[in-house]
């Protein structure tokens, strides 16, 4: 069977250069923020008005932001490489797909979508969001962000767990390696047969569970990887 499928990992690093912030860098967002009271299902009990201003702040900051040559290098390989290319995000924006990129599975939810707590109805998220705003499907006023905070189970585990398995490459950018099951999946698609790459600023937490890793921004990292995979 061809292992031409390829599974990319990507993490707040790859935005960083659109000028949207990180969590564990220097200044990073749980340098400024604690995650227990704006990341966690217990802090969104206690203080949904401080998680909801949390995440307008970051939706507007996304609104702001543009792709960057990371995101477009990307969006090229989807359309000329001759296999899939999965695009496995951590990240909560919509970079990926406003370069054109339309394989992404959003594993930790997105800024664009809200979710009744409630009844589970989830629509397209207004720039400004409150807890008091009333679901469209049941009319309860528990808005939240759809967004998966610590201790809540990751979106689209069994498809990311099945692409993994046949995946003839796996490539993580812009990750440090911090929280699993996203760090874990290096060593899923090694056990697989996959061959294995960082793309990363530092090293990440797993760097070692690499076949290769290469340092340096995805700026520069990523169109000239994406260029060498191409080159007939
Ligand atoms: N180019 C490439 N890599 C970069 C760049 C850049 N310009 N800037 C930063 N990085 C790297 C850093 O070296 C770091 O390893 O990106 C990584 C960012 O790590 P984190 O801030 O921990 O972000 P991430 O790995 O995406 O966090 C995972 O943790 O808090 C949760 O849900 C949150 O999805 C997030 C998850």
């Amino acid at each position: 069977m061809p292992r031409d499928t390829i599974v990319i990992l990507t993490g707040a690093g790859i935005s960083a250069e659109s000028g949207l912030g990180t969590f564990r860098d220097v200044d990073g967002l749980w340098t400024r923020y604690d995650l227990n009271a704006v990341a966690t299902p217990e802090g969104f009990a206690r203080n949904p008005a401080l998680v909801h201003a949390f995440y307008n702040a970051r939706r507007a900051n996304c609104a702001t932001a543009a792709p960057n040559a990371a995101h477009d290098a990307l969006a090229r390989l989807e359309r000329d490489w001759p296999g899939e290319v999965l695009i496995v995000t951590q990240n909560v924006d919509d970079l990926h797909e406003r370069a054109g990129s339309r394989n992404v599975l959003h594993m930790h939810g997105e800024l664009s979508r809200a979710l009744c707590a409630a009844c589970g109805h989830r629509w397209p998220a207004p720039l400004e969001m409150h807890a008091a705003d009333p679901c469209p499907a049941c009319g309860a006023a528990a808005t939240r962000p759809d967004i998966v905070w610590f201790g809540e189970i990751p979106y689209h585990m069994a498809e990311i767990d099945r692409t993994l398995d046949r995946a003839g490459l796996f490539v993580a950018i812009g990750t440090s390696g911090n929280v699993y099951p996203a760090a874990g999946f290096v060593r899923e698609a090694a056990l697989f047969g996959a061959r294995t790459l960082e793309l990363n600023l530092d090293p990440s937490d797993t760097a070692t569970d690499f076949d290769e890793t290469r340092r340096g921004p995805a700026t520069e990292l990523v169109p000239a990887w994406v260029s060498a995979l191409l080159a007939p």
